[in-house]
Formats: structure tokens, C-alpha cells, sequence
């Protein structure tokens, strides 16, 4: 049991990955789809006659005639977090109840004219509150915060460019919530309430219809993320065919994640016993490493066999365990923290990441839930540990995402495939690995590309290749997070992949 909820806490971030799910104050889901704040407080009316810039700080249900079973619940937050652009905050109803939670930032540059982009973090089960106020987000929360003002702005929040939504998912994840008891526990069962969303999201924010669209995230996003563009990607013939304006997909955005588990069980060896730059030494001693490279090499036997070759659940199973336990985890071995092999904490240990309590704590504070339009009583955990149970045992970590990147790539849809250097879990050895092995057209002319420096105003920051829609990108001095560890550098490669549609040139 010990071994288990170890070995959760690994891309299930961070500061509560170790505590027990609790079960919070009852909330009444289904009173919310009435109007939990009283009448005088809610505007009901039809989504088309809606602009986002008439939404004001009541509560404001929007049903589209479209989707008449579909009710978007929204208010203004403008003022709070980013003093220089609007925002909102909202539940949006994808069926039956199910409610995807978002925040919403308009552009600090052009509102009307700049792209759309999605964010969310990975876990299976963490909250995409951690990348808006720990990483990419337009404020960060100040330590032990007391009220909905402890706020301070992120200079290099990437709403400088794009109206940027931060999205809780699945459901279950923090303040996304089912009120029917369903659950969601793979990706492609995700991906159709994602599709849901965004295509409501657009179909009900008329003022959005038709722009570009860019989805981002990190850690298990980068299983997400291909998943769910590709159905974003095939959805779209439905929409033409009822007279509808298609998803303008442009871009898949993937921060040090795990679109292929098996070439990043064969990176933890290099990763943990050859020099990294940036790393003094190696993360692992000699006595590790040999006992690494022989459980290396049984993990990807078993795993090859009974999980990619042929699917066989029960094998497949018992393989992935050994993985976890005996190559996944090793820079515990070393006491390394695996977001960033520089550190000597671990996640959940006091002081380690203590970023994520503050943002949980803020989360919780009465002021802060009626601010966002949260329902009275919301125990927030940034960590769903349940929902990270749920994808584990559906194996659902072992599919070949790289094939979804692919058949975007083919399809003209462009992907970034950032990675911090100093990650240890979703390390940049496996993403050299998985980026040059997978087939697609390009694949010849992308391998036959070096890596380049990249700059930042002169100062070198990392590493970058790219060919036909691909883009590589290696930044130093980074970990895992690498919009919380080198924010100047991440809003700079974001405005160059938005602007250029390629980094560094
Ligand atoms: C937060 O700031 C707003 C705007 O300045 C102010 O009206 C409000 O009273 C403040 N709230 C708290 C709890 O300090
Ligand atoms: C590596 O060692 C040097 C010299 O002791 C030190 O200055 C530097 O901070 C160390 N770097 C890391 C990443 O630990």
C-alpha cells in the first residue's frame, strides 16, 4: 500500500499527493443549475443574445439553442488577479450534469484578435489551478494568503498574447464536479467532455467564433493533449455538416509530458547515471545504476510484450507496477526530487513546492470561492488522488499517444514538444528519445535536423530543433514546471510559436 500511493504522488502532483481523499461538505450540484445565489443575483438568457463583454459579476446561465441541455454558468471577474485584462470565471455543463470549472483571461495584448488557448495540468487528477497561479497564469498567490487580494501579477503570463482558459478536468479534478456520480477514468472517455466544452465554449462566446486555437498543457497532458486535438480534429466534420463554424485548431503545446511511457522508462538510466548538463555529477551512485540498468531492461520486456505488441490487461498490468515502482521511481533512491533533480526534497515534505499549499489555501478562503463563483462549502483539492487511481488502473498511461501526434502532424496541426532539463519524471533524454522514433511524414528531414541554441535577449536558454509543423525545445535550467522555474524564457518561446508558428527563428 505504502508502494502505492508512492508511486501516486509521482506525476500526480504535488503538495497533497500524499494525503487521503477526504469527503467534503455535501454540495448540492443539482440546485446550482437553478441558481444557488437567488434570483436577484442571476441573469438567465439565451446564449446568442451573449457577448462575453455584457457578462457582468452576477451570475449569469446561458443556454445556447444549440445545445439546450447544455447550460454555461459565467461571471465577470475583471479586477481581480490581472488589473489589466477582463476575466471570468464559470461552470460549463457538458451532459448531464457533468460541470467543467474554468477561468477565463482575455489577452493583455488584442482580446478580439489574438488566439484562444486551452491549459491543463497533467496528475491524471491535478488542477489547473496550479499552472495559473504557480506557472503560466496572469498573478501568482502571495504565501499564507488571507484573502481574495493576495494577489500579485505575472509579468510573463501568457495572456500577454492569447485569451487563455485554464481548464479542471476530468470531472472530479479541482472545482470540476459531477453531480450524477459519473465518473471519467481514461482519455479518450475525457476527451468527449473536453470536445464538449470547447465546442460550446466557442458556439456560446460568439465574440470567439473561428479563431485559432491552441491547446497546452504538461506532465500527463502530453497523453492528453494529442487525444484530445485529434478529436477536437475529427469532430469538426459534424459541425461543417450542421452549418456550424469549425474549431480552428492550429497547435498542441506539450510541456515535459508522456505521449510515449516507453521510451521515457528507458531514459531514467541515462537520465540518472550519465552527466547532465546543468546537474552536478549524477542523480544516481554505481550501485543504483547497475541495479537500474538490469530492472530497465525487464520492465521493457514485459511491457513491450503485454502492452504494446498485443494488449493482454492483466500482464500488461503487472509490468507497469514493476516499472513504476522499480525504474519510474528510482531518483528516490537518491532522495531527488523528480520535478527538478537539482532539489533534495520531496514533494509533500514541508517546504518543498510549499507554492501548491499556498495556492490550495487561497482556493479554500470564503471570499476567494464567492469571487469565482464557487459553490458555499467547496472543499478544493489541487490533487484528485481518485481520479489519478481511476486512469492507473485502466492502464491508460501505456497507449501510444505518438500516434495521435502524428496524424496531427500529417493533418497540419503543429506541435511544440517543450522539456525543462533538470526534470527527472517526464526527463528531456525520453522526449529526444520518443520525438526522433516516432513515424510520421517528417520524420526523416526532422531527424536529420541538429539541435541549435536558442537565445532569450542574447543569453543563451536552451536548445531547439523543428521540421514540418515539429518543434523540439530543450530549456536549461528548468524542471518539470518550466513556466514556475523560467517565466522570462517561456513567455518568450510562447510568443515566438504564436507569432512565428515556429521557436527561435
Ligand atoms: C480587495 O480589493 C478590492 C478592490 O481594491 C476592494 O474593494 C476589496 O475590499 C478588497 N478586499 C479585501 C478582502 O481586502
Ligand atoms: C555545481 O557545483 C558548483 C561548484 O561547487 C556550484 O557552484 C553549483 O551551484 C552547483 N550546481 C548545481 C546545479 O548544483
Amino acid at each position: 500500500m505504502r508502494a502505492q500511493l508512492a508511486l501516486l504522488a509521482l506525476l500526480l502532483p504535488l503538495a497533497s499527493a500524499f494525503r487521503l481523499p477526504t469527503v467534503g461538505d455535501a454540495v448540492d450540484f443539482a440546485s446550482l443549475l437553478v441558481d444557488d445565489r437567488g434570483a436577484a443575483d442571476t441573469v438567465l438568457a439565451p446564449a446568442s443574445d451573449i457577448t462575453l463583454a455584457s457578462v457582468t459579476d452576477e451570475y449569469h446561465v446561458l443556454v445556447s439553442a444549440a445545445h439546450p441541455r447544455h447550460k454555461v454558468r459565467v461571471k465577470s471577474t475583471t479586477g481581480w488577479c490581472d488589473p489589466s485584462a477582463r476575466s471570468y470565471s464559470g461552470y460549463l455543463d457538458v451532459g448531464g450534469g457533468k460541470e467543467l470549472y474554468f477561468a477565463y483571461f482575455e489577452s493583455r495584448r488584442a482580446p478580439s484578435k489574438d488566439p484562444v488557448m486551452m491549459w491543463i495540468n497533467g496528475g491524471p487528477g491535478s488542477s489547473s489551478a496550479m499552472g495559473l497561479y504557480g506557472e503560466l497564469g496572469p498573478c501568482r498567490i502571495n504565501p499564507g494568503p488571507k484573502t481574495v487580494n493576495d494577489t500579485t501579477p505575472n509579468p510573463h503570463s501568457w495572456n500577454n498574447e492569447a485569451n487563455i482558459f485554464f481548464l479542471d478536468q476530468p470531472i472530479d479534478v479541482g472545482f470540476s464536479h459531477a453531480h450524477n456520480g459519473q465518473v471519467v477514468g481514461n482519455v479518450h472517455d475525457a476527451a468527449k467532455d473536453v470536445v464538449a466544452f470547447i465546442q460550446i465554449f466557442f458556439d456560446t462566446f460568439k465574440e470567439l467564433e473561428g479563431r485559432e486555437l491552441h491547446l497546452s498543457g504538461e506532465s500527463y497532458g502530453g497523453r492528453y493533449l494529442p487525444v484530445f486535438a485529434s478529436a477536437v480534429y475529427d469532430a469538426n466534420a459534424a459541425l461543417v455538416d450542421a452549418g456550424k463554424t469549425p474549431i480552428n485548431l492550429q497547435s498542441v503545446l506539450i510541456g515535459n509530458g508522456l505521449p510515449d511511457l516507453y521510451s521515457m522508462l528507458e531514459s531514467f538510466r541515462l537520465m540518472g547515471c550519465q552527466q547532465q548538463e546543468g546537474i552536478n555529477g549524477t542523480i544516481l551512485n554505481i550501485d543504483q545504476c547497475i541495479a537500474l540498468r538490469a530492472n530497465t531492461a525487464k520492465c521493457l520486456e514485459i511491457t513491450t510484450k503485454h502492452c504494446l505488441d498485443r494488449f493482454e490487461p492483466v500482464d500488461c498490468a503487472i509490468g507497469f507496477d514493476y516499472c513504476m515502482i522499480e525504474v519510474f521511481s528510482a531518483s528516490r533512491w537518491a532522495h531527488v526530487n523528480p520535478y527538478d533533480a537539482r532539489l533534495h526534497c520531496f514533494p509533500g515534505e514541508p517546504g518543498c513546492y510549499s507554492v501548491f499549499d499556498d495556492i490550495e489555501a487561497y482556493l479554500n478562503l470564503p471570499d476567494v470561492q464567492h469571487k469565482l463563483g464557487i459553490p458555499k462549502g467547496y472543499k478544493y483539492e489541487m490533487t484528485a488522488i481518485d481520479v489519478g487511481e481511476r486512469f492507473r488502473g485502466a492502464l491508460d498511461w501505456t497507449g501510444k499517444t505518438w500516434e495521435y501526434v502524428a496524424e496531427l502532424l500529417e493533418r497540419g496541426v503543429r506541435v511544440l514538444n517543450y522539456a525543462g532539463m533538470v526534470d527527472w519524471v517526464c526527463n528531456h533524454v525520453g522526449q529526444e528519445i520518443w520525438i526522433d522514433k516516432f513515424d510520421w511524414t517528417g520524420k526523416a528531414a526532422f531527424n536529420a535536423e541538429k539541435l541549435a541554441d536558442w537565445s532569450v535577449d542574447g543569453k543563451k536558454a536552451g536548445y531547439v530543433k523543428s521540421h514540418g509543423g515539429l518543434t523540439f525545445l530543450k530549456i536549461l535550467d528548468a524542471g518539470h514546471m518550466v513556466p514556475m522555474d523560467q517565466p522570462a524564457n517561456a513567455a518568450a518561446f510562447l510568443k515566438q510559436w504564436l507569432d512565428n508558428g515556429v521557436v527561435g527563428k
